[in-house]
C-alpha cells in the first residue's frame, strides 16, 4: 500500500439537509478539490430548497469535542467556519483555532438564510465580529452580512470597497465582499488586502438556483489553501469553481436549488 498525502480541510458549520449548502456543500466542494475534509457541526437545520423549517443548535461543549477530537489527531491545513448560531459556539471556535494554531482561516459570516431564517443570532454579532475576525486570513461577507459587521449601508460597489477596507482593519487579513446581492448589475465581487484591491468578474447568471453559493465559494477559497495556493490565487480558483457550479446547476426542487459542486470536476479531469 503506497502511502498517499491528501491536503486537509475542516469545516465548522451547520448540516444542511437539502445538501446545498453548510457542511454538505463545503465537502463536496473539498472533495470534488482533491481535499480531504472534516466536520465540526454547530447545528442541524431541517431545510430545503424552498426554505429552512427547523433549526437544532448543537451545545458549545459539543463543538468543542468535535474540535478537539480532530484538531489533535487528524489536523488541518486550512479551516472555515460558516454558521455559527450562538456567541458561546463562536467563543469555543474562536479559542480552539487559536490554540490549535489554525492560521489558514475563512471566516464565512453566515447570518441569515435566503429566506429569513436566522442562522446567527443578532446577539451574536458582536461575538463574531471581535473573536473571528483577528484570526481570518479572509472574511467573505454577502451585502448585508458586510453591513452588519461594519455598520454602515453596503449597495454600490464604492461601497463594498469601502467595507473590505474596514473589515481589514476590524483585524481581518484579508476581505471578499461578495457581490450576488447587486442588483442590476454583474456577480462581481471585491478582494482586499488592504494593500490591494481586486475585482472578480461574473456575469449574473439569470437563476434562482443560488442556494450554498456563498458556503460552496468559501469552501472553495479553504480547499485552495489547504493545497498551498495563495490567497490571491485560491480566491480567482473559488470565483471559477462557484461561476461555473451556477451555469450547471441541476435545477432540484421547487425553490431556490442548490449548485452543482460536480460541473467542477467534469471540465477539470
Ligand atoms: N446569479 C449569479 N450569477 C453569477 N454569480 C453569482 C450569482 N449569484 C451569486 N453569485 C456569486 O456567488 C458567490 C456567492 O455570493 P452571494 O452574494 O450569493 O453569497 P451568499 O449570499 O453568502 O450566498 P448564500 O445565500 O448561499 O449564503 C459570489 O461569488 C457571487 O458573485
Ligand atoms: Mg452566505
Amino acid at each position: 500500500v503506497s502511502r498517499v498525502t491528501l491536503p486537509r480541510a475542516l469545516t465548522i458549520a451547520g448540516s444542511d439537509s437539502g445538501g446545498g449548502a453548510g457542511i454538505q456543500a463545503d465537502l463536496k466542494t473539498f472533495t470534488v478539490m482533491g481535499v480531504f475534509g472534516t466536520t465540526a457541526v454547530t447545528a442541524v437545520t431541517a431545510q430545503n430548497t424552498l426554505g429552512v423549517t427547523g433549526v437544532y443548535p448543537l451545545t458549545p461543549a459539543q463543538v468543542e469535542a468535535q474540535l478537539d477530537a480532530i484538531l489533535t489527531d487528524i489536523g488541518t491545513d486550512a479551516a472555515k467556519t460558516g454558521m455559527l448560531f450562538d456567541a458561546p459556539i463562536i467563543e469555543v471556535v474562536a479559542d480552539r483555532l487559536r490554540r490549535y494554531k489554525v492560521s489558514n482561516l475563512v471566516v464565512d459570516p453566515v447570518m441569515i438564510a435566503k429566506g429569513g431564517h436566522p442562522l446567527l443570532l443578532p446577539q451574536a454579532q458582536a461575538a463574531l465580529r471581535a473573536n473571528l475576525l483577528p484570526l481570518a486570513a479572509v472574511v467573505t461577507p454577502n451585502l448585508p452580512e458586510a453591513e452588519v459587521l461594519t455598520g454602515f449601508p453596503v449597495h454600490t460597489k464604492a461601497d463594498m470597497v469601502r467595507a473590505a477596507h474596514r473589515l481589514v482593519e476590524l483585524g481581518a487579513r484579508a476581505a471578499v465582499v461578495k457581490g450576488g446581492h447587486l442588483e442590476h448589475e454583474d456577480a462581481d465581487d471585491v478582494f482586499c488586502t488592504g494593500d490591494e484591491v481586486r475585482w472578480l468578474h461574473s456575469e449574473r447568471m439569470p437563476t434562482r438556483h443560488t442556494h450554498g453559493t456563498g458556503c460552496t465559494f468559501s469552501a472553495a477559497i479553504t480547499a485552495g489553501l489547504a493545497k498551498g495556493l495563495s490567497l490571491m490565487d485560491a480566491v480567482l480558483q473559488a470565483k471559477a469553481f462557484i461561476t461555473l457550479a451556477i451555469k450547471q446547476a441541476p435545477a432540484l426542487g421547487g425553490g431556490h436549488g442548490p449548485t452543482n459542486h460536480l460541473a467542477w470536476l467534469q471540465e477539470h479531469r
